[in-house]
């Protein structure tokens, strides 16, 4: 059996989880990785996931990657670029991304013409992935909408103590934990944000044959009380170190589809907080619907795991999500944009894997 060619853009958290899992996975073979530090070009892929050297080496050159033959990249950098996205896809290559655009044809016209532009061009597809979105902001609960039938609202909720969580272009940037809220309410970034939340609402209304007609976008802080250390420098005092996000889209029906974040910079005790907020959980997530049948799906980790490993696997669950898409992103017809509602069910594959207990 031939395996699929992948690439690996961008070594970051999620980009080192999706690496380990492209080297481990039986179906696939490595054939290239990109990236941006100094520190890391020109190391054995193998050494930078953690696993043994695998033969391929690590290059900053982008004509060098768009020059290889390969059937798929797993794009993670931060920030990202489309017209990037286009050439990879224009050279022929599938992406695959835990960047947006999940599901981009009302949100970002523009984009969504160019990546099927793109992917006609070169015969291939793009989908973006991810742990959330990409999995619990819309693959999730339209899954379990197969359960129900009047369906009133549907509710995404994600909790994270995030002291742990390395990337500061995720944390400072998108999140704005540790700006001001003057600052967070003037990050140009916040129209974006919102429009990403959308995106996955919007996938969601289409699942159930309907259209979002109403939008709602509400962002709440809460600041330190105290200086906080994480994994991204001091939070410091005054400053924002919870974040409630809650982005809202209603369908003509008046079904409400509501994707809310807390994420913090805290335990759960918050005593670190100028006030608190009821989290429902240290991490992980919650699905809930509500209508004819109620159902409440709560997603997380083994309380007796650390806090540093909660991360690092809801980290790995977005790298592997990628990983695991790659041969039906590769294999789906019709060139174009693939979003959950075009693809077949993507699951793991141990392969010839030694299972350790
Ligand atoms: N959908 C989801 O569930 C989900 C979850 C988490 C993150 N994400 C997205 O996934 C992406 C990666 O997240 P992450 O946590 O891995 O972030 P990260 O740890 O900050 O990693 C980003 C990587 O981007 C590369 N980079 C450095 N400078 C860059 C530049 N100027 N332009 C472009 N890339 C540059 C670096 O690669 P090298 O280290 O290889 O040099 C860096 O490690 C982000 O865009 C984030 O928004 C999505």
């Amino acid at each position: 059996m031939s395996k699929y060619k992948v690439i690996q853009w961008a070594t970051g958290v999620v980009g080192t989880a999706a690496l380990k899992g492209v080297i481990r996975h039986p179906k696939l073979e490595l054939v290239g990785v990109k990236v941006y530090s100094d520190e890391k070009a020109g190391k054995d892929a193998g050494e930078l996931a953690g696993l043994q050297n695998t033969g391929v080496v690590a290059i900053q050159n982008i004509d060098a990657i768009i020059a290889m033959e390969a059937d798929c990249v797993l794009y993670c950098p931060m920030p990202w670029d489309v017209a990037e996205i286009c050439r990879l896809l224009e050279s022929g290559k599938h992406v695959i991304t835990p960047c947006p655009y999940w599901y981009p044809f009302f949100q970002d016209k523009e984009a969504a013409e160019q990546l099927q532009a793109a992917c006609q061009s070169g015969k291939v597809n793009f989908h973006a992935s991810g742990c959330n979105p990409g999995g619990i902001a819309e693959r999730f609960p339209l899954t379990f909408t197969g359960w129900c039938n009047r369906i009133d609202r549907i509710t995404m909720t994600e909790c994270g103590d995030c002291r742990t969580y390395s990337s500061e272009g995720v944390i400072r940037e998108l999140m704005n934990l540790g700006k001001t809220p003057e600052e967070a309410e003037n990050n140009p970034i916040k129209e974006m944000l919102k429009a990403f939340w959308y995106e996955p609402i919007e996938m969601i209304a289409e699942g159930l044959g309907s259209e979002v007609v109403e939008y709602e976008a509400r962002h709440n802080y809460i600041l330190a009380n105290q200086d906080i250390d994480t994994a991204v420098g001091v939070i410091e005092k005054d400053t924002i170190a919870l974040n409630n996000y809650l982005h809202i889209g209603r369908t003509r029906e008046g079904t409400e589809i509501i994707q809310e974040q807390i994420w913090y910079m805290d335990d759960i005790e918050q005593t670190r907080l100028q006030k608190t907020m009821d989290i429902p959980r240290r991490s992980g997530w919650r699905i809930k619907i509500e209508g004819d049948v109620n159902l409440i799906v709560d997603i997380g980790f083994p309380p007796e795991l650390s806090q540093e490993e909660h991360v690092a696997q809801g980290m790995s669950t977005t790298g592997f999500h990628l990983v695991n898409s790659v041969p039906a992103v590769c294999d789906a017809s019709d060139y174009g944009i693939k979003t959950y509602l075009d693809l077949p069910m993507v699951t793991g594959c141990m392969g010839n894997h030694t299972v350790t207990r």
